[in-house]
């Protein structure tokens, strides 16, 4: 059969509140036109992220009633920890009540004032814990990652000539190297089992620990599988198998290929390393056969990174992303080409070449979306990346202007999708009446989690069609 369908069928449902445009109008203002103020139940489809945000199989329900909540020693620990080990193969396992959190503790124990953690793309949590950690987070992508609408089967790649670079340039400041698969800050794109080979025999050689920022894992391993030669035959288990062998440690947030709503937890195959780890964990996080994590948490996870790893979920999974990706590049949006695993990305700059960057394209298209179907997604541009000097009041700008639009896990049917797409072209047809931002209100650091915008009138608008966008009136 050509037609690859969900591969599930719906146990519970949930009502979306439908609105109409008039109804949003009011909620982004209240909300100062910042999507993360707005109350997700005044939210038809939710793109925001696909973390922590998927439905749960009734194996997971099921497994999640022998959770077993004893403070140490619980079974549950031992199926968890159990399960990681099957698939991830490290000799310590170290849960935690999310991925960031793995993240500050591997930091807390391995980074110093003068360090230099390369990465493909760091993720934003990990650059911050790094930095908070006195070191440098260095993002050495690969070339090709660089023309966001060039097809290439791995753009995930890290740069292992900037790599060779850096490890040699800093003898004994590399606490680690990470790469992220598959890399979400660019693009969602895959890491190649090559490039992580030739990435973690580079670091040892150089006697640095390689890891693994491991939260999308099992779409790295279906990419691997469609893309990569000698990979055809070979079970997603394996291949993931094959992947963590190269590392000596890893990160990761159960919340995206756990298939779960919470959880995380941190890998190392070095004793002394782990012994610093537990106790910090003790610290902050719980003992360590929970690590913050109710019992059934750990249960659900368990059952669900062998879910992560089905072929037929990961097929659905990828022809989901793609149709979205297919359908509006084939309506010209222009999107991060190819398709991620978990996310679509949208060029804002390209789409909205009327606005200046200072008015924020990614944010106009990002409010636009909800404002004209309801659908929530993230800039990932300026507004998140940016930031403006207090004292001077200069702005920085991000590099691109994206707005990510995430799928969550086993969530949405193929006719929302189709709304999605409906939504997307609409706007893109209206495109070039769609004001931008001016933001009136923000914090000193993650200002696009509270920031809050008011919409400046465009130019390009006067004498346009009205009655399409936020600043055209009535629609
Ligand atoms: N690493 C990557 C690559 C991530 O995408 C995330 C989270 C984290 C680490 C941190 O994990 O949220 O469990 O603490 N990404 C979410 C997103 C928030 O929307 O992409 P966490």
């Amino acid at each position: 059969m050509r037609t690859i369908i969900e591969p599930f069928r719906i146990k519970a449902v949930e009502p979306i509140q439908m609105t109409t445009a008039a109804e949003r109008r009011g909620i982004l203002e209240t909300a100062g036109y910042n999507l993360f103020r707005v109350p997700a139940d005044a939210i038809i489809i939710d793109l925001l992220t696909d973390s922590g945000t998927g439905a749960m199989s009734a194996d997971q329900w099921a497994a999640m009633m022998r959770g077993d909540e004893s403070y140490a020693g619980s079974p549950s620990f031992r199926r968890f920890s159990k399960a990681v080990r099957d698939i991830f193969g490290f000799r310590h396992v170290i849960p935690t009540h999310q991925g960031r959190a793995a993240e500050r503790i591997l930091a807390a124990t391995l980074c110093r004032k003068g360090h230099v953690v390369p990465n493909n793309t760091h993720f934003d949590t990990t650059r911050a814990n790094i930095e908070s950690a006195g070191a440098t987070a260095l993002d050495l992508p690969c070339i090709e990652s660089g023309d966001l609408a060039a097809v290439h089967p791995f753009k995930g790649n890290i740069d292992l000539e900037r790599l060779d670079d850096v490890l040699r340039g800093n003898p004994g400041n590399v606490p680690f190297t990470m790469v992220t698969i598959t890399n979400n800050g660019g693009g969602g794109q895959p890491v190649s089992m090559k490039n992580l080979r030739a990435a973690s025999d580079l670091s040892r050689r150089y006697g640095v620990p390689f890891y693994l920022d491991a939260c999308r894992f099992a779409e790295n391993a279906y990419f691997i599988q469609q893309r990569e030669d000698g990979y055809k035959a070979m079970p997603l288990i394996d291949i993931a198998r094959e992947m963590f062998s190269l590392a000596d440690g890893c990160t990761m947030s159960a919340k995206k290929d756990g298939m779960a709503n919470i959880g995380g937890f941190l890998c190392t195959n070095d004793d002394a390393v782990a012994s610093q780890e537990e106790e910090l964990l003790i610290l902050t996080e719980g003992f360590p056969t929970y690590g913050g994590l109710a019992g059934r948490d750990l249960e659900a996870i368990a059952v669900g990174l062998y879910e992560a790893l089905d072929p037929d979920y990961q097929r659905y999974r990828h022809a989901s992303t793609g149709y979205l990706g297919q359908h509006l590049a084939a309506a010209g949006v222009p999107i991060v080409q190819p398709p991620g695993g978990h996310a679509i990305y949208v060029d804002a700059a390209f789409m909205l070449p009327h606005l200046p960057r200072r008015q924020y394209p990614g944010q106009a298209l990002a409010i636009e979306l909800y404002h004209h179907g309801g659908i929530r997604s993230v800039e990932i541009g300026s507004v998140m990346f940016g930031h403006r000097d207090a004292a001077s009041g200069e702005e920085t700008l991000a590099a691109n202007e994206l707005v990510r639009l995430a799928i969550p896990r086993r969530v949405y049917t193929k006719s929302h999708i189709d709304y999605v797409v409906e939504t997307m072209v609409e706007v893109y047809a209206h495109r070039q009446n769609i004001p931008g931002v001016r933001i009136i209100e923000q914090p000193a650091t993650l200002r696009h989690f509270s920031a809050r915008f008011a919409l400046v009138e465009p130019q390009a608008a006067v004498g346009a069609d009205p009655g399409k966008s936020m600043s055209g009136g009535a629609k």
